[in-house]
């Protein structure tokens, strides 16, 4: 029994640990719509627009860790500046990785 929960209890550390990319594509265009439409529906400021594959096609190729990395904490590049989780410090991880994965799924 000790054995067993010792067992879980490492699985679920490491799991929490690790990078995780949530797919929730569902729950990711809610996020999109409310936080990240503002600056990534019309471009402002330099923001990739969600749909526009040619913005987008650079930036797929880095991985989609890196680019929801660069979501969760920011990121300076050669258009503009990404606030850390779009100026929204109360947005999860898991929130923000979805909203990612939903601008990813309409732009590749
Ligand atoms: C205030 C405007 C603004 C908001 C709000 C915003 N973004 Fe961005 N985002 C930008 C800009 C500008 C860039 C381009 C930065 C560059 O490449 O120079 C960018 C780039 C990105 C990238 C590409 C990163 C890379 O590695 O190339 C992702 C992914 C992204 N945003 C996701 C999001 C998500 C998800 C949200 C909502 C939670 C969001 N953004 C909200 C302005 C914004």
């Amino acid at each position: 029994m000790k054995k067993l929960l010792t067992l879980i209890l490492v699985t679920w550390t490491s799991l929490c640990i690790s990078t995780t990319v949530f797919a929730d594509t569902a729950k990711g265009q809610g996020i999109y719509m409310n936080f990240c439409a503002p600056c990534h529906d019309s471009g402002i400021a330099g923001a990739p627009k969600i749909g526009d594959k040619a913005a987008w096609q650079e930036r797929i190729g880095k991985g989609t860790t890196t680019m929801v990395d660069n979501a969760v904490n920011g990121f300076k590049g050669n258009s503009g500046f990404m606030p850390a989780k779009g100026g929204h410090k109360a947005l999860t991880v898991e929130e923000v990785s979805s909203a990612v994965m939903y601008m990813l799924e309409l732009s590749k």
